[in-house]
Formats: C-alpha cells, sequence, structure tokens
C-alpha cells in the first residue's frame, strides 16, 4: 500500500502491521481481506461525498466557521477578565468531547494551578447528576466570578436541564436576576426546543449548535469550542488540523487513515470475530478522548437494525483502556481471554514534561538499569513491548501516534475519528447519526418523575416490578 501524504503523517500516523496475518498469522487480515476492502471503502468515501454536497454531514464544515472563531476570540478575551471559573453543563456529546480536548490541551493539574500560572479561567464539566458531586462542586464556586455555560441541543435533556434549573437558581439567589445574565451562556438548536424560549423570554446569551450536527459530531461546534476558547486553549489550531482532516477523509482508501480505520475494524468485526476494540490511549493527557470516542463509536454503530430493515448481526464495541495502568488490570484476558478483541494503542512521541529516574540503588540489579532513563522510555517501552506480546499470541493491535499532544494534531485525530465512524456506518449499513436505543430509558425516567404524557411508562415500569420481586435477596 502506498504511504499516506507526508502532510499527513506529520500530525497523525496509522500503523497497521499487527493486524495483518504477516504478523499474527491466521488470527489477522491476509493479503486477500486487505484488498477486499478496497470496493467497499471506496463506495463508503464516495458515499460520504455525495452526503456532504448533499448538506447530510454538516460535522465537516465546522472547522470552516470563522465567524464563530471570531466571535469566541472576542468572548474569551472578556471572560478572562471577568471569571475565574467556567462551569460547562451537560452529558454524553455535550460534555464528554470538551473533557477530553480540556485534558489533552490544558496542563493535567490546570485547575489546581495558581492564578499567576494558570491566566485563564478554571473549567469544570458537570456531566453527571449525583448530588453529593455536584453540591460539592457548587460549593467551591463563586457565583459572581463564575460563568455557566448550559449545553443542551434538545433543550429537554433532564439530567442538564435539572442542573441548569439548580445552577440557575444558585445564580439567582447571589446576584439577582438582571445580573446573572452576565454569568449565564446557553448552548443549544438556533430555533427549537425549551431552552432556546428560555433564551428568548429572558433574553440569555446564547450560542447555537449548527442544525445536523449531533452531540458526539459537535465538539468542534460552539459546544466545545466555547469553553475551550474560555480557557485559553488555541481553538484555530484545531480547527486547522480539523480541516487538515476533513480533506484527507476524501483520500483514496489506502492512503486514507479515516477510511483504513473504518475498513480495519469492520474487517476484524466480520471476518475474525473481533467485535470488541479496546482504546487504549498511553497518556494521562489523552485517557479522556478514550471516553469520547467509546461514545461516539458504540452509540453511532450499536444498532439493531440496518438502514434498509434487516437485523444488524455484526457491529464493533468500543471499551476504554489506559496505558499502563491496564496492563495491570485487563491485559491479562486481551492475550489468553476470548479472542474477541482488537487493542488500539494511542500515543505521542513528546510529552510536555518529562521526569528522569535517578540512579539510585545501583548494586539491585532489578532496579539499577531504570536509573538514568525517563519515565517517558519506560511508558514507550512498556506500550512496545504489550504490542509485540499481543502479536507473538496472534492477539491484533495497531497504534495510532500523534508528534504531540498540541492543539493541530487532536484536530485532526478527533476528526479523522469522527469520520471513521461515519464511513464504519456505511459499511455496516446502520445509521451512524440516530441513537434509538437511548430513548426507551429516557421514558421510563419520564414515567418515574411524572412528566405529563409518559404516564403509560409508569405503567409498564410497575408491570415490571411485580416480576422482579420474586427473584430479591435482601
Ligand atoms: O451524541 C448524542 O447525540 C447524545 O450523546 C447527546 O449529546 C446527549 O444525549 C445530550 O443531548 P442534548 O445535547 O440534547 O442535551
Amino acid at each position: 500500500m502506498a504511504n499516506p501524504k507526508k502532510a499527513d503523517l506529520s500530525l497523525l500516523k496509522l500503523d497497521y502491521n499487527n493486524l495483518t496475518s504477516e504478523a499474527l498469522g491466521e488470527n489477522g487480515l491476509s493479503e486477500a481481506d486487505l484488498a477486499d476492502l478496497k470496493d467497499p471503502l471506496t463506495l463508503a468515501i464516495k458515499e460520504l461525498k455525495t452526503k456532504r454536497d448533499q448538506g447530510l454531514l454538516p460535522y465537516l464544515d465546522l472547522p470552516n466557521d470563522e465567524s464563530l472563531v471570531n466571535s469566541l476570540k472576542k468572548l474569551s478575551q472578556k471572560g478572562r477578565k471577568k471569571y475565574t471559573d467556567v462551569l460547562v453543563l451537560g452529558i454524553g456529546g455535550s460534555a464528554l468531547g470538551t473533557s477530553a480536548l480540556f485534558t489533552a490541551l490544558k496542563p493535567l493539574n490546570y485547575n489546581a494551578l495558581p492564578d499567576k500560572k494558570r491566566l485563564w479561567p478554571r473549567l469544570w464539566v458537570a456531566d453527571n447528576i449525583d448530588p453529593e458531586g455536584f453540591s460539592a462542586l457548587l460549593d467551591r464556586l463563586d457565583p459572581p466570578t463564575t460563568l455557566v455555560n448550559v449545553i443542551s441541543k434538545s433543550g429537554s435533556t433532564a439530567e442538564t436541564m435539572s442542573q441548569f434549573m439548580i445552577a440557575f437558581d444558585w445564580l439567582a439567589k447571589s446576584l439577582g436576576k438582571t445580573a446573572l445574565v452576565d454569568h449565564l451562556l446557553v448552548t443549544t438548536d438556533p430555533e427549537t426546543g425549551v431552552l432556546r424560549k428560555i433564551v428568548n423570554d429572558l433574553n440569555l446569551k446564547s450560542l447555537t449548535v449548527p442544525p445536523g450536527v449531533g452531540g458526539r459530531f459537535s465538539v468542534l461546534s460552539a459546544v466545545g469550542l466555547a469553553p475551550l476558547a474560555l480557557i485559553g486553549v488555541d481553538i484555530e489550531g484545531l480547527l486547522a488540523g480539523a480541516k487538515s482532516a476533513v480533506a484527507a477523509g476524501f483520500n483514496s482508501w489506502s492512503t486514507n487513515k479515516a477510511a483504513l480505520f473504518a475498513g480495519l475494524n469492520w474487517s476484524l468485526a466480520s471476518k475474525k470475530g473481533r467485535g470488541i476494540l479496546v482504546f487504549t490511549p498511553y497518556a494521562d493527557s489523552l485517557a479522556k478522548v478514550a471516553d469520547w470516542f467509546c461514545q461516539l463509536w458504540n452509540e453511532s454503530l450499536g444498532k439493531a437494525h440496518k438502514l434498509d430493515g434487516s437485523a444488524n448481526t455484526v457491529s464493533q464495541t468500543a471499551t476504554k483502556a489506559l496505558g499502563v495502568t491496564d496492563q495491570h488490570s485487563q491485559l491479562q484476558t486481551w492475550m489468553e481471554g476470548p479472542a474477541d478483541k482488537t487493542v488500539l494503542f494511542l500515543e505521542t512521541l513528546n510529552f510536555k514534561s518529562q521526569k528522569n529516574i535517578p540512579k539510585l540503588f545501583k548494586n539491585q540489579e532489578a532496579l539499577a538499569y531504570l536509573g538514568g532513563q525517563s519515565l517517558g522510555q519506560l511508558l514507550s517501552s512498556e506500550l512496545k513491548g504489550t504490542s509485540r506480546a499481543l502479536t507473538e499470541n496472534g492477539r491484533p493491535n495497531f497504534t495510532l501516534t500523534l508528534p504531540q499532544v498540541a492543539a493541530k494534531e487532536v484536530g485532526y485525530l478527533v476528526q479523522t475519528l469522527e469520520t471513521a465512524t461515519v464511513l464504519s456506518g456505511v459499511l455496516y449499513g446502520v445509521d451512524p447519526l440516530d441513537q434509538p436505543g437511548v430513548e426507551l430509558g429516557k421514558k421510563f425516567t419520564y414515567g418515574l418523575m411524572g412528566r405529563p404524557g409518559f404516564t403509560e411508562f409508569l405503567d409498564r415500569y410497575n408491570q415490571g416490578l411485580s416480576v422482579k420481586k420474586k427473584f430479591i435477596v435482601s
């Protein structure tokens, strides 16, 4: 296969040697399996283009929104003087991308840094409704110096709206209803939904989630860019990287990293029974990219039905891990457990800081070899060692490498994985942009919480209870 383009390679490298039969024998993809990818991937890339031209994939246009960038730059300069803290209220696609990029692009101890070293507001992303957690978070914030950014595309997500109502009250009690307007930023649909109605009724400041951009594809819209800009992340760099990835997503299949990512995993799932994709970053800064990716992959591809209505019998579930932590927790089953996994390593070649291991205990052979080397060298050797061990055991694994964890590289990575997900939708024949499976649970919750129009679900819930009562041990 041809080499990826040079400009492309400099932001992200895909090494899939250890997925092939050359490395894995019969457990790997043969030359014929790889050649079999040509037609479906070529068709999928063509469909990507057609759908884009039809305006059905607006996530691909997010990196071109210069006017949003300009307004966010102004907002962030104002916010920098006014706020010590930015509190994001959101869940799923309205939170995970922001958390991932925050962790990737700011120092890992960012919120704990003293003001002089931090220079921008702290960022808190509240994506759970645990009463203890949310109380503890509000208790540490000060309304006069906090900006609350509530993010909900639908404007009706119970978790986010409950947080919003609590935070609204919290701001109003401290600042009064007039002044709170300067401490609330709403990101929601431009036209529809109750949150947009509240924005209009109360004249609140707002940003929009572009129509047609689903939550899990929205991190490079105002959803992620606003909070990230407010803490001084280089959003232009992010979008520049993403823009390159959008272009590369239309390359021919064999030089197209998004397409290969999709095709190789599809082939492993359908031909080799590898229905689990373990996403394993080897850097704390990339740890939350795994959370974001798991939502993207699972909510997009975990579908019962194909677009033609037939049953979807092949799929792949992403799970997250963290190297080396999970070498001491999950590696045993990756090596010897059910042969249903592909392991994806995500690595960086450069860390923002390094720690050298001092030359101590020179008489202790089992320790002395470590002295004089760095933690980065050890981490890299651990990844190489684990990859080799998996390969020798016939376990498929591949590696994505970022030269560094910086805005451009991370923008490129995120956009590539989004396109890989959409292309996978074409390969599996499912709609990657919907999530019908999450609706029923929401309806039962509405019924239990007394939302008008959902009593049917309360009744259905109670019917279920009578069965379950038989099998409870207290
Ligand atoms: O990816 C998705 O569409 C979901 O994860 C949503 O982002 C999540 O359910 C939150 O929805 P909303 O932004 O409407 O509150």
